[in-house]
């Protein structure tokens, strides 16, 4: 017997299309969460996975920040790796011949200190096969800028995403910051400029200090806060999003259930990563993925009509954009 709710004959779609990029599913593994994929081929069957966001990738090689780099917080963690990774050829020759052999797509998290590194990733990148979209990390502070933070800033927004598009040969996903006041402003100089999608929210800046010591948990002094801790905040900022710009959404930021997604997909997001519960749970983003089908099954609903359906207390209809997917 099928558990009470659930329909047998009703067959849900939970494929999805994303930045003209089709996922089997809209569970992705979250950057900088999930290794390039390989570390994890051990643990979980990564062919289930819609797709995996890889560690961010720069020009050249870069070594990270010196340790403690994490530090574990109530419902969360804070991190400052520094941006570590082998660099954007090593990544062709060393990382990319894996996913490839892999039915899950492959998304390459770019970013770089100025807006010529970050063009400069992208043209090495575009020489590799199998890559199937390049997702933007904006939250790098612009060294010629005075160190000003891509992604607080609108103009710098639109002067990375359009040099960004302009030399990428795959679909444009650009992943913004939390922390700025107004995150649909970023949102729409980000869409003016040519990007595909957007994915947020990346980590929101916070510390934690020993008061024995009198110094700070991590080395940084201060890093990223991720993890449960950042669920609402995120899943606010994907429905401010949605009612900004009409772009496809992926919604970030401490889900570890089928019903954290889902609560992000209603708001408005096509598809959703998975980032620190990888650490204690690596089996989370399969989990997901089968909630979700489980429920579109219970409300006899596909994925993609359940997108953006959030139901306002002023509002009799459900609020629905009309969006270009
Ligand atoms: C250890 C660690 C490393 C990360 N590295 C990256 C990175 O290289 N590029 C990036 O865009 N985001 C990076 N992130 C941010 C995550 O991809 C994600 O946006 C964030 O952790 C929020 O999701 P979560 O609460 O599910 O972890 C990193 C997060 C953590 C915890």
């Amino acid at each position: 017997m099928p558990p009470e709710g659930i329909d047998e004959q009703f067959s849900p779609r939970i494929e999805i299309d994303v930045a003209g990029i089709h996922f089997e599913n809209p569970v992705l593994t979250a950057s900088g969460t999930f290794g390039y994929g390989q570390e994890f081929a051990q643990l979980i069957d990564l062919n289930q996975l819609g797709g995996i966001c890889v560690k961010g990738i720069s020009a050249d090689p870069m070594e990270g920040n010196p340790s403690p780099r994490i530090y574990e917080t109530e419902a969360g963690m804070l991190n400052a790796i520094g941006l570590q990774n082998v660099g954007a050829e090593r990544f062709l020759t060393e990382k990319l011949p894996f996913l490839r052999t892999l039915r899950t797509r492959c998304i390459v998290n770019v970013f770089g200190y100025s807006t010529e590194d970050y063009v400069r990733a992208i043209e090495i990148l575009n020489q590799g096969e199998g890559i199937h979209g390049y997702e933007l990390n904006i939250s790098c502070p612009n060294t010629r800028a005075g160190g000003m933070v891509y992604g607080n800033d609108p103009h710098l927004t639109a002067e990375v995403v359009a040099a960004s598009k302009k030399a990428a040969r795959y679909p444009l996903i650009v992943k913004l910051s939390p922390n700025v006041t107004d995150i649909t402003e970023l949102a729409r100089a980000a869409e003016g400029a040519g990007a595909d999608a957007l994915s947020l929210v990346n980590t929101f800046v916070g510390m934690a200090i020993d008061v024995e010591t009198r110094t700070p948990r991590i080395s940084n002094v201060t890093g990223g806060l991720s993890g449960p801790a950042i669920k609402p905040l995120a899943v606010r900022m994907v429905h401010q999003t949605y009612r900004s710009v009409k772009i496809p959404i992926i919604g970030i930021g401490g889900i570890a259930s089928a019903e954290d997604a889902l609560e992000f997909i209603i708001a408005g997001a096509r598809a959703i990563q998975i980032g620190t519960a990888n650490f204690y749970a690596p089996e989370t983003a399969l989990h997901v993925a089968d909630g979700i089908r489980e429920y579109c099954r219970r409300k006899r609903t596909h994925l993609s009509d359940l997108v953006g359906t959030l139901k306002l207390p002023n509002e009799t209809r459900a609020f629905k954009v009309s969006r270009e997917e």
